[in-house]
């Protein structure tokens, strides 16, 4: 379903396509992007989040400057998730300039009591999805002379996470793979941004289970919407890596002359404060 203002043409903007538009992080860039006058494509599984943000944002000043919004529902932990969303693209005839990986979600437990299935989610779609799409559409982006992408990594990206090891090592791999996709594309016009917030107040929490867990969910938290209006800023400027918030770039600075089993151990700490684990 597309959701535009009838009386602007809508043709010569840019698209962006988002994961996880439907809550937190995600939901926040499309604010922030559609403000700014990108077409948008929503994905998400939640249809109902997605039209009630399309429709917002076809209601508000953006879309008075004339831009269209695509929802697509769509599950990316199912195995053909990502071509079945390239093909409603290239049915509608639509061309991603730039390529948003927000989807995600977490988990906090021992790996050993850990839900096999919850593992297996957080594989598909932080790591297998996000992989998927982005080779799916860097050729017509290639082709087309640039483009963007964005991926969600996160401070969990520099260091292993005992208690949410999977999860960790997830943001690991975001961070590593757009780092290297960073130098591959630069010669196309194509910027790859790695965007690493701390502990953002969303629907992650509660996905996470870590809402009893104070260092993970307090007050003093960003919002998702400060953390998107730093990450759309640092994509446009075509940064690497983008670690939202000085005391992270400073903690993680520092991490790199700690030994690696003292950094582990702290972590540990950090997040053991619900369970006693
Ligand atoms: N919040 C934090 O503390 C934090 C910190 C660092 C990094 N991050 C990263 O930021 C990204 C966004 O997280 P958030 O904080 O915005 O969390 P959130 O509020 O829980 O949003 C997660 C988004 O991912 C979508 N999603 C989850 N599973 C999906 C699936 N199988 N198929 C399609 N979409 C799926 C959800 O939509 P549906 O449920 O509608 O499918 C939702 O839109 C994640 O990659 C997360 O790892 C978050």
């Amino acid at each position: 379903m597309v959701y535009a203002s009838a009386n602007m043409s809508v043709m010569e903007k840019r698209t962006a396509l988002i994961t996880g538009a439907s809550a937190g992080i995600g939901r926040e860039l499309a604010r922030v992007m559609a403000a700014d006058g990108w077409n948008l494509v929503l994905v998400a599984r939640r249809e109902s989040k997605l039209r009630e943000l399309a429709e917002e944002l076809i209601g508000s000043e953006s879309g008075q400057r004339g831009v269209s919004v695509q929802v697509v529902p769509i599950d990316l932990a199912q195995p053909d998730a990502a071509r079945d969303l390239v093909e409603v693209l290239s049915r509608e005839d639509i061309e991603v300039d730039a390529l948003v990986n927000s989807a995600g979600l977490g988990d906090l437990s021992p790996f050993v009591d850990s839900d096999w299935e919850k593992n297996r989610l957080m594989i598909r779609v932080n790591v297998e999805a996000l992989t998927e799409l982005t080779r799916l559409l860097v050729p017509s982006m290639i082709s087309r002379g640039g483009g963007c992408i964005l991926n969600l990594a996160s401070v969990a990206s520099f260091q292993a996470g005992p208690l949410m090891a999977v999860y960790y090592a997830t943001k690991a791999y975001v961070l590593s793979f757009s780092e290297a996709l960073a130098e591959e594309l630069r010669p196309e016009g194509i910027n790859v941004t790695a965007l690493c917030p701390g502990p953002t107040r969303s629907g992650f929490q509660e996905t996470a289970g870590v809402e009893d867990v104070p260092a993970l969910n307090n007050r003093l938290m960003p919002s998702a919407a400060s953390v998107a209006r730093y990450g759309y800023r640092a994509m446009m400027r075509g940064r690497r890596v983008a670690i939202h918030g000085l005391p992270y770039r400073v903690l993680i600075f520092l991490s790199r002359f700690l030994p690696r089993g003292v950094v582990v151990r702290a972590v540990r700490r950090f997040q053991a404060t619900r369970s006693g684990a």
